[in-house]
């Protein structure tokens, strides 16, 4: 099969319903993503950060990406993930992902409709789809720091950025942090429900790492279609190898092979809780 723009696999997604876009950042990730997918018999969304795809060159992950939707039994959107630099992202359409996301949330708010207008235009004439980011998601994401109220995505501006950039998804600003929660999240479904009813397109949950089953369950049954996780995953795999080499104690060609398989089972295990905690 074919990698499936955003749209076209949210087809196949009841409402109120999400599916989960994994972020991975090595083979052995996709391999776990894949299987979760296909024991869950889910549509799954594959995406990998500019800041992943800094380590090992993009021409490997798409290449890795368009593997993954060729052979997966399950629908695949292969998706770029908070991406700044409009030359990568060309380079990522050309290269086959299906789906891209113009990160220009950093910028002002003319600047942001600006940058992400030239990204539509172009993606949209090849048949890839676009997200954008409208306010500030707080926590580590790239270069992305921070948090605060300040940072939170105002209803009125979501439906305006929809209407003069055409953007198939919108990330907002919700409450929720990339990467592990220093606090209790406090995540506003509120706002989540107020930006759905303006705003007709896909509304993309970022930061769903770390947070409690029925905090998800009920984002996504305020509105949120595309549920964003990568920590959780990293940390499942990293772990995973820990207790495996602490346990043998030692190492060898095999050990390492054997790793390789721990580390596909441990992503995949996890992948699968994050599948299941979806379903409201
Ligand atoms: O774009 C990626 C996500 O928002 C992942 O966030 O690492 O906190 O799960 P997370
Ligand atoms: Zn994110």
């Amino acid at each position: 099969m074919y990698a499936l723009t955003l749209p076209q696999l949210l087809e196949q997604v009841k409402r109120p319903g999400a599916a989960v876009a994994f972020n991975f950042i090595s083979l052995d990730d996709m391999l776990g993503i894949v299987k979760a997918a296909e024991v869950e018999s889910v549509p799954v969304i594959i995406q990998v950060t500019q800041a992943a795809l800094a380590h090992v060159g993009i021409d490997y992950m798409a290449a890795v990406g368009m593997a993954a939707a060729r052979r997966a039994r399950v629908p695949v959107c292969l998706h770029l993930d908070h991406a700044t630099d409009f030359a990568l992202i060309m380079q990522g359409i050309k290269l086959g992902f299906s789906s891209v996301m113009i990160d220009a949330s950093a910028l002002a708010y003319e600047e942001n409709v600006k940058a992400t207008r030239r990204v539509v235009d172009v993606a949209h004439s090849v048949g890839v789809s676009v997200e954008a980011e409208l306010g500030r998601i707080g926590g580590r994401e790239d270069n992305a720091m921070g948090d605060g109220p300040d940072w939170l995505t105002d209803p009125d501006q979501a439906e305006q950025f929809i209407a003069e950039t055409g953007v198939d998804a919108l990330a907002p600003s919700v409450g929720t942090a990339h990467g592990i929660y220093t606090g209790t999240p406090a995540v506003r479904f509120d706002l989540i429900r107020a930006i759905a009813v303006r705003v007709d397109k896909p509304l993309v949950l970022h930061g769903g790492s770390d947070l409690p089953d029925e905090v998800v369950r009920e984002a996504i049954r305020s509105g949120i279609r595309k549920f964003n996780v990568g920590t959780d995953l990293r940390i499942a795999h990293a772990r995973s190898l820990k207790k495996m080499f602490d346990s043998v104690g030692d190492v060898s060609a095999s050990h390492a092979l054997a790793a390789r398989q721990t580390g596909i089972e441990a992503v995949c295990e996890e992948a699968r809780k994050k599948i299941r905690m979806c379903r409201v």
